[in-house]
């Protein structure tokens, strides 16, 4: 659990909040995900990252560490949220996703607004909220998606992970009224081949929708990152000069700065009020 009496709670900032989604699964959203809170971390931001896998998560293990802390936990009503929250780096805190059947549709509404109230301590605390969803088109995908202020879709060169992600992008769409999302691709041979995979799902998706596809970047596909993985450590720690930390270290700096105009309200309550539909 983290101490309020913490440096970490003495600002007061409007919270970026960045879903990292897959209509395929196993494509890097994870690794993205974790890789690029350092990355901005790095940079002396503060950072929040939420495991929206409710049913196998990861990314405690990712960074190294193991909890029997979850977020299944508060959605539950048993625990509060910052006695699951924990610190996994300088500058990262984690809330650990489940390993349980759960689903944000059996909350209570009583549940929900218990939430919201302690998700408004959090307000001005982090830059960023980072969150890592499960794959697919279930609904708490969806809700996690449709909550964040910007979806990041991770796409691969596999032809299952362009149609994949389109049908996803299909979906937050229709059901949703989502309009834009942003492309990384992941396990690529170079820029080319990531251009390319781009120009492809965004051809099929603004030809069939009304949507806005961004691109953002690439991750190359690097034997690095991989060994990074089997020792159970992140390659922007271990390996920060290899060809995927560079790219990542290039994609958070792309995003810290940014300094447009929000175009959807940002926000912590924002989100979680989104995500749990008490809005
Ligand atoms: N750029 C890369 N180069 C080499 N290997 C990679 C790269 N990105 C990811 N991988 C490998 O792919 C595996 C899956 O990555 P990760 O767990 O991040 O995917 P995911 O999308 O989060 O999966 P899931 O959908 O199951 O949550 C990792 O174990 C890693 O070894
Ligand atoms: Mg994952």
């Amino acid at each position: 659990m983290v101490e309020s009496k913490n440096s970490f709670y003495n600002t007061s900032k409007v919270t970026k909040t960045i879903s990292v989604t897959s209509g395929k699964g196993g494509v890097g959203k994870s690794t993205i995900t974790a890789n690029m809170a350092v990355q901005l971390a790095k940079q002396g931001k503060k950072v929040l990252v939420m495991d929206g896998d409710f049913g196998m998560a990861n990314l405690d293990i990712m960074f190294g560490v193991s909890t029997n802390l979850s977020i299944e936990s508060v959605l539950l009503g048993q625990k509060e949220l910052r006695e699951v929250i924990c610190e996994v780096s300088s500058n990262i805190h984690l809330i650990p996703g489940g390993s349980g059947v759960y689903s944000l549709n059996r909350m209570s509404m009583f549940q929900k607004r218990f939430l919201m109230d302690q998700v408004s301590k959090l307000e001005g605390v982090y830059d960023y909220l980072l969150i890592d969803t499960a794959p697919g088109i279930d609904d708490d995908v969806l809700y996690l998606n449709s909550a964040a202020g910007e979806v990041y879709i991770v796409l691969t060169p596999d032809p299952a992970s362009v149609i994949d992600s389109y049908a996803l992008i299909k979906v937050l769409n229709q059901k949703y009224k989502e309009v834009k999302f942003s492309i990384v691709t992941n396990c690529v041979r170079d820029e080319k081949e990531s251009v390319r995979l781009f120009r492809a799902i965004s051809d099929m998706a603004e030809k069939e929708l009304l949507v806005h596809l961004k691109y953002l970047g690439h991750v190359p596909q690097d034997s690095q990152l991989r060994n990074a993985v089997k020792s159970r450590k992140l390659v922007s720690e271990i390996y920060p000069r290899c060809p995927s930390s560079l790219s990542l270290q290039k994609l958070a700096k792309k995003l810290s700065d940014f300094n447009g105009i929000e175009e959807r309200s940002g926000g912590m309550q924002f989100f979680w009020s989104q995500m749990l539909n008490v809005a």
